[in-house]
């Protein structure tokens, strides 16, 4: 094969330094998983291309990567879980005792604009409750968000959660007198302010739906970030109706049980969260860090409706997204990931030549025993060892002398003091762990 095969354009080639701080942020992920009750699911890589075209949303469709296979099916890399966990879950429903709390981390793919924090390959968490439609579901699943970026080292200044909730701006748009044909677009401007020139969004929504809702009032809409300017700016843009009411008050509880969680402190409302994808039926939220420099760290929501449309009954359901990329640049920033560890606990270095084969024997033991023990292939010069040792990182060194180690015994060097003791090979041996103070 030609050296000047180049990697695919958005992927990463991962060696042990790019992978060890990736593993890091799977593990918090998974260990925060587990301590919130949710159990580990997985799907295929491969989907039939009409999962996602029913059910993710336009800007999703145009980013897959088809195939078709031999029997002229037409299918795609997964761009995300969500319809697959809805698939599956749809196809078991009676068996499955609810609520169903599940989590995943998968490979996804999407044929984006590369940039910063997007790729084409990307690791994604996904947290979902499904089989509840009450408040406290959300509520769990942000707060599972927010504890694996605080296990992972991010503070309240690092990371803010912003939360709107599409049933209270569709009822907000419907009460103004905006037709439910027309939120579409409503949410597309919605979506672009603040990466628009303001006079640009102004312009478009005076336009389009200015007669309903000046811009002036749904800039001050779109600026609240606490519940009693919520009320006050929805107040003076439509009548209440039944649909407004019940949409607040879901809100309203919604941050009634974050702050219960204690976790308020890293939320606030901000209604221009839209999120692109087609499925979301209630509230929705955004992770971005507190520059907000970043693209989002986490997005997802309730999605109600999407269970029903692949299975014979609905089932209420809410979840999130967290990709790798966007917090991997946060994290890194800040010195929170830990650079590769490159071997184990224990180096077990011979001084002569002689000691090899009781060498190969201890090495063996040790690694039985629970302990990473590494150790160099051929015999070297002591300080030659020591100083692989050094670079491997190890905090112990175990020194098989000549002498020594015909009178059954061994030295164990401490690598951060320096300090060295004597102990019995036989008591190495029968509880290497301890021995070794590990
Ligand atoms: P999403 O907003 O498309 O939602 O993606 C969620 C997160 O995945 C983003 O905030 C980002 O961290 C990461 N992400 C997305 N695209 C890329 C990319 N090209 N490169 C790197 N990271 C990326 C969903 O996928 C929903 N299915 C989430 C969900 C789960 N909703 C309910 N349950």
């Amino acid at each position: 094969m030609s050296a000047k095969i180049q990697s695919v354009k958005g992927t990463r080639d991962f060696y042990p330094d790019v992978l060890a701080p990736i593993r890091q942020i799977f593990d918090a992920w998974r260990r925060v998983s587990i301590r919130h009750g949710f159990q580990e699911w997985d799907g295929p890589t491969l989907e039939l291309l009409d999962l996602y075209r029913e059910k993710s949303g336009d800007e999703l469709v145009g980013q897959l990567y088809r195939l078709t296979d031999s029997g002229g099916r037409e299918l795609a890399l997964r761009p995300e879980m969500t319809p697959t966990l809805a698939r599956m879950v749809a196809a078991k429903i009676n068996a499955l005792p609810k609520p169903i709390k599940w989590f995943c981390v998968a490979t996804l793919f999407r044929g984006e604009n590369v940039q910063r924090g997007r790729l084409r390959e990307f690791f994604q968490w996904n947290v979902d409750v499904i089989g509840s439609a009450d408040m406290t579901a959300d509520a769990e699943v942000i707060l599972v968000g927010v504890e694996a970026l605080r296990e992972l080292g991010l503070t309240q200044a690092d990371f803010q959660v912003h939360i709107s909730n599409r049933r209270l701006v569709q009822a907000i748009l419907s009460a103004a007198g905006i037709p439910v044909e027309s939120h579409g677009g409503a949410y597309a401007l919605m979506d672009k302010a603040g990466k628009l020139p303001r006079e640009e969004t102004a312009r478009r929504w005076s336009e389009a739906y200015g007669s309903a809702i000046s811009y002036e009032k749904l800039d001050a809409l779109m600026s609240v970030a606490t519940l009693p300017e919520l009320r006050a700016a929805v107040g003076a843009i439509a009548p209440a109706t039944a649909d407004l009411e019940s949409a607040a008050s879901d809100t309203e509880r919604l941050l009634a049980i974050l702050q219960d969680f204690g976790i308020i402190e890293y939320c606030k409302i901000n209604l221009r969260v839209v999120r692109g994808l087609a499925y979301y039926t209630g509230p929705v939220f955004e992770f971005y860090d507190r520059s907000e420099n970043e693209r989002a760290i986490c997005g997802g929501g309730r999605y109600d409706d999407l269970l029903g449309k692949l299975g014979r009954a609905g089932e209420p359901a809410v979840g999130f997204g967290m990709g790798d990329v966007v917090l991997s640049l946060i994290l890194e920033e800040k010195g929170l990931l830990k650079p590769a560890r490159k071997g184990g606990d224990v180096m077990v270095v011979d001084a002569a030549e002689s000691v090899r084969p009781t060498l190969h024997t201890v090495v063996a033991a040790l690694r039985r025993g629970g302990v990473a023990a590494d150790f160099s292939y051929a015999h070297q010069a002591i300080g030659k060892q020591l100083k692989m040792a050094d670079k491997i990182g190890v905090s112990r060194v175990v020194i098989l002398g000549d002498e020594t180690t015909s009178a059954g015994r061994v030295r164990i060097k401490d690598m951060a003091g320096g300090a060295e003791r004597e102990v019995a090979l036989e008591t190495l041996l029968a509880d290497p762990r301890s021995t070794l103070g590990l």
